[in-house]
């Protein structure tokens, strides 16, 4: 008993210490924003006494956040997520931070902020409950100044239920999946998210800058200070400021409106995405007392009922994809480099948009897009009232829409990545049966609450059903908050009668697929004059690697939405030749948007392949076949067709591989730009030229199989522009890492993702290969999972073990905190081991 309680104690200590050294300030601000993810305790289970202040946690898992303990399970059809939220447990769980509020918490207000808990979590601080929220994607603070022990140790305590499956329709995760900060500052400063700051009369030659900006304060006094507000370039070289009294009354909150004009602002756009920083500084006495800052973009833009979106004065097709949360083999855990890698592999492919489907975001993702240039939808719902899954989301709207909305307007409103708001996706209020239309007077309160809240429409005067109104409603707390930005939604239901559309709030008619509805002509007469969006599309299907030929043949998938679908291979064809009946191919739908003016741009579902929604199979299947890039982060074919229309770049892609049987005949494509014809040859024996007809965006020959090379040559006016060759390999020799980046930063959260493939005696790498493969690390860093984009590999993501899938597996390192090297050894039997170092470096 006395040993434990020793050990106990010195485990608290360990963590005290460790918990102070973990927090990072940064150092020239007054405000104290502390990255408060280290060293927290985790318990998978439940224990009503976990809350308490003196519960012994010294048997828990010690951890840093962000965490999806999901993720860390093995896949199984008896998960009550089914395969369709990934196949992977929810649950309980706990997670306790020790900490002390040490000086410089002195006569400071203290905050903690969490970005995102996934879900229902409620929050102790010394066994005092703070609060709790439901929804897992909305960011939230409490203030933790009334309860705080100045100078000891104070706990923390989250308990997070993600027990009640199923509740999403993909995978979710579990845990404190986003970033945890304590925030120390002046009882006078600048609120939660407290400047909303927008641009007018925008042109190359000067454009103007609104701030608003509230500052509270909890003193038991009225305050008189200075608000001081600085426009910096990207170099932080101060460009102009301005300056106002502010008086704030004690316990309460003062807007002040300010106005800065500045000359021959670098505009923000997708080539050249400047930011500018709001550097607020509150001073007293000639004392800066609290500091905030906030990135700007300046740009202009509208959406056109003909021109389609407009940026800065010019048309711009919005060349987007729509992508769930999760990272893969990282699962739902926030990880910056994981986010940037994903935007990094889109951008390349000439993709300029992204869709928050169909949830807020972590904010990493939009201070990534803001960086990169993309436009961003920013979607908040996949449902409202009516529910999808049996315990989603549905049963938290009624008493948390209008917070939760509220919460993600003023968190995004500042991003200049962000120029639309999507308030739902095919919400199932756009149609009405009898469970809809009824509300008790309970649910009718605090869904329509409309005399406080509702400005935009006169309802009280003009019939509307109950659908209309909660669009309205939403589309209402939006524009209140943000005036600057359309507000939209995805339907899948496209005519008039729809009643999301009919409640007029929809400033922009946003479709999901029906591409036979997107033609001007049809269009038009259904919403005469209005600005026109695909929100989402295609829903094609394919396996990297995997062909089905004759490659002309469409495989429309399952046969009907609610007719079970199954075959003994649980794979899709990556011909583009393979969709769900409600989708089409990505060369037709993008075809249409190419060649309609009035389409402001599409976001093609997915981007990356995501866990959950294996359509159209079920288990063992375990993640989407949508993805342009499969769940590893390894482009399927098709990402090389956006390639060659999307981006600048000169290309040029053949495929399939050249590993076949002998007496095969095989369908060659290839994608090329910058070019006007493609000449194939095999084995040095021309195959003949072809151009693309119109509106076609590969080329192709069939071709009887025969074991050498393959080589597709682009030409221009006759001269060559690329050549790419495939051979046939041998069988697998040795293993091959490559690393992404050789050289990561030793803070404990950067990551190298390494490509492994097997190669043949000769070199070359085989593709069709499926050697399993063990790894190990040595030195300053560990393995973070690995992958192969397989949606019917049943390994748990995090073994440090896989199979490689079409001759391509993943495996994420992680560094340390210290400078050094990581070294990855790759092993699998018959194959010579290989060996790879990947520097880390304090920074
Ligand atoms: C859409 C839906 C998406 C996804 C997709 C698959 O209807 O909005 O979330 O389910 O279908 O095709």
């Amino acid at each position: 008993m006395k040993r434990n309680s020793l050990l106990f104690w010195f485990c608290l200590l360990l963590g005290i210490v460790l918990t102070i050294s973990a927090c990072t300030t940064n150092k020239q601000s007054v405000r104290q924003i502390n990255d408060f993810t280290e060293s927290w305790k985790f318990f998978l289970g439940d224990d009503s006494l976990a809350s308490n202040e003196k519960y012994d946690d010294s048997s828990w898992r010690t951890l840093n956040l962000p965490h999806d303990w999901s993720i860390e399970a093995d896949f199984s059809a008896n998960n009550p997520a089914t395969p369709g939220g990934g196949a992977l447990p929810g649950g309980i769980g706990w997670y306790r931070k020790v900490f002390v509020a040490d000086r410089s918490f002195e006569n400071k207000d203290l905050y903690i902020d969490f970005d995102g808990v996934y879900r229902n979590s409620r929050v102790w601080i010394n066994g005092q409950l703070l609060g709790e929220r439901p929804y897992g994607y909305s960011s939230f603070r409490y203030d933790l100044t009334p309860y705080i022990k100045k100078g000891e140790k104070n706990v923390i305590a989250v308990r997070v239920d993600n027990s009640k499956q199923p509740n999403s329709r993909w995978y979710s995760g579990s845990g404190i999946f986003r970033n945890v900060w304590l925030v120390a500052v002046d009882p006078v400063h600048v609120d939660q998210w407290g400047t909303y700051i927008t641009t007018t009369d925008v042109s190359t030659q000067s454009a103007k800058i609104k701030i608003a900006t509230r500052i509270k304060n909890t003193t038991k006094e009225k305050s008189n200070v200075e608000l001081l507000t600085t426009l910096l370039d990207a170099n932080g070289k101060k460009i102009t400021q301005t300056s106002s009294p502010v008086s704030i009354a004690s316990d309460d909150v003062a807007e002040t409106a300010q106005e800065l004009a500045v000359n021959n602002p670098q505009l923000w756009s997708i080539e050249n995405p400047y930011l500018y920083k709001i550097l607020t500084q509150v001073t007293q006495n000639g004392k800066v007392i609290d500091d905030y800052e906030t990135l700007i973009g300046i740009r202009s833009f509208s959406f056109d009922a003909d021109k389609g979106f407009i940026l800065n004065g010019e048309p711009v097709k919005i060349k987007g994809v729509c992508d769930h949360h999760d990272l893969g083999c990282l699962g739902s855990a926030v990880n910056y480099r994981a986010i940037q890698r994903q935007l990094e592999i889109l951008k390349a492919m000439g993709c300029n948009a992204i869709r928050t489907s169909h949830n807020p975001p972590a904010p990493e993702l939009l201070d990534l897009c803001d960086k990169m240039g993309f436009i961003v939808m920013d979607e908040a719902f996949d449902m409202w009232r009516k529910k999808k899954t049996t315990f989603d989301y549905s049963l938290d709207f009624p008493e948390w829409h209008e917070k939760d909305l509220t919460d993600f307007v003023m968190r995004d409103r500042n991003h200049p990545s962000v120029f639309m708001w999507s308030v739902g996706n095919e919400v199932m209020e756009q149609w009405s049966d009898i469970k809809a239309d009824t509300l008790n007077m309970q649910q009718a309160n605090l869904l329509l609450n409309f005399a406080s809240t509702l400005s935009q429409k006169d309802t009280v005067s003009k019939e509307m059903h109950v659908n209309s109104m909660i669009a309205l409603k939403l589309a209402d707390i939006v524009k209140k908050l943000d005036p600057t930005r359309p507000v939209t939604s995805a339907n899948n239901g496209t005519d008039t009668t729809n009643y999301v559309f009919r409640s007029g709030a929809m400033d922009i008619i946003g479709f999901n697929y029906h591409e036979q509805d997107w033609a001007d002509s049809v269009f038009q007469q259904r919403f005469p004059n209005q600005k026109f969006i695909i929100t989402e599309s295609t829903s094609a299907l394919m396996s990297r690697g995997y062909y089905m030929m004759p490659s002309d043949s469409i495989y429309v998938w399952p046969v009907r939405w609610d007719i079970p679908f199954d075959r003994p291979v649980h794979q899709c064809s990556a011909y583009d030749n393979c969709h769900v009946p409600w989708g089409s191919t990505h060369e037709k739908s993008w075809d249409i948007v190419k060649n309609s003016d009035h389409i402001s741009g599409m976001y093609i579902w997915t981007g990356f392949d995501y866990l959950g929604e294996p359509t159209p199979y079920w288990w063992p299947s375990r993640s989407s076949y949508f993805g342009i890039i499969d769940l590893a982060g390894f482009p399927k074919d098709v990402y090389y067709m956006y390639q060659s229309e999307w981006s600048d770049k000169a290309m040029l892609h053949v495929f399939p591989h050249w590993n076949w049987n002998k007496g095969d005949t095989i369908d060659v494509w290839v994608y090329y730009n910058h070019a006007d014809e493609v000449e194939l040859f095999l084995n040095g024996e021309s195959l003949g030229r072809k151009s693309k007809p119109n509106d076609v965006f590969h080329v192709w020959w069939r071709v009887p199989y025969q074991p050498g090379t393959l080589k597709a040559v682009s030409y221009k006016e006759g001269k060559q522009v690329l050549a790419e060759e495939i051979k046939t390999a041998g069988a697998p020799a040795s293993i091959r890492l490559t690393p992404d980046r050789q050289t990561i930063t030793a803070n404990g959260k950067d990551l190298s993702f390494v490509t492994v493939e097997v190669l043949d005696k000769e070199g070359n790498v085989v593709p069709i290969a499926d050697n399993f493969i063990r790894f190990s690390v040595n030195g300053n860093g560990s393995i973070a999972g690995t992958d192969n984009g397989d949606p019917t590999d049943s390994n748990s993501l995090k073994k440090p073990e896989r199979k490689l899938f079409n001759g391509k597996a993943l495996v994420v390192v992680q560094s340390d905190k210290t400078d050094g090297k990581i070294q990855l050894k790759a092993e699998s039997d018959h194959l010579k081991t290989a060996t790879i170092e990947i520097g880390t470096v304090m920074k």
